[in-house]
């Protein structure tokens, strides 16, 4: 094989990485981080609790939150290798803090007190279904950029020149 062979069939094998998101519940764009302290408001994590960050990307906003909530134990979720890999090394020193490699459709969320995605709002139909089946009432959902339409949201924060983000309870569904 000669180093331009190899340099594609590698560069290939990133893109196809990145872009397994895309194909399931959204592509990789990370939060603002300008965005980051209204996620952690909205969420308001308790010490004990148990969050999901439900397809965590790089895993940059998880490090934020990990850190603003030392007693919480937070949980990334990633469908995509390179992603997950990357938020592992991201958030290697906080004990806080698992990386799972995993497709949110197969993964359970029954011990979840607080959830927050940024996916595509085509998904939500299904991702209602799956709240409604494995979240317990008190369960805190935020939402970012799209809201779930129909549901009314228990609270909304827009920082300065960005999208909004919404907050629900598992009970709003
Ligand atoms: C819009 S990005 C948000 C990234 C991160 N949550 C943030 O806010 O910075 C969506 C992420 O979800 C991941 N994703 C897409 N489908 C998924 C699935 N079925 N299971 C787990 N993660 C998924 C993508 O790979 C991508 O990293």
């Amino acid at each position: 094989m000669d180093l331009l062979t190899g340099l594609t069939i590698v560069s290939s094998l990133i893109l196809l990485s990145l872009a397994t998101g895309a194909w399931s519940a959204a592509p990789w764009v990370p939060t603002r981080q300008r965005d980051w302290a209204a996620i952690n408001q909205l969420l308001d994590l308790q010490p004990g609790q148990i969050f999901y960050e439900i397809g965590c990307g790089h895993g940059h906003l998880l490090a934020y939150l990990a850190r603003k909530n030392p007693d919480s134990r937070l949980i990334g979720l990633e469908i995509s290798p390179l992603l997950a890999l990357a938020a592992a090394w991201k958030t290697r020193r906080q004990a806080n803090v698992t990386i799972r490699w995993a497709n949110l459709w197969h993964y359970r969320l029954d011990d979840a007190d607080a959830v927050y995605v940024f996916l595509l709002p085509k998904i939500y139909p299904q991702l209602i279904k799956k709240f409604k089946s494995q979240l317990s009432p008190a369960t805190k959902i935020v939402i970012g950029d799209w809201p779930l339409a129909g549901y009314q949201p228990q609270r909304k924060l827009r920082p300065v020149g960005s999208v909004p983000y919404y907050l629900y309870r598992a009970s709003d569904l």
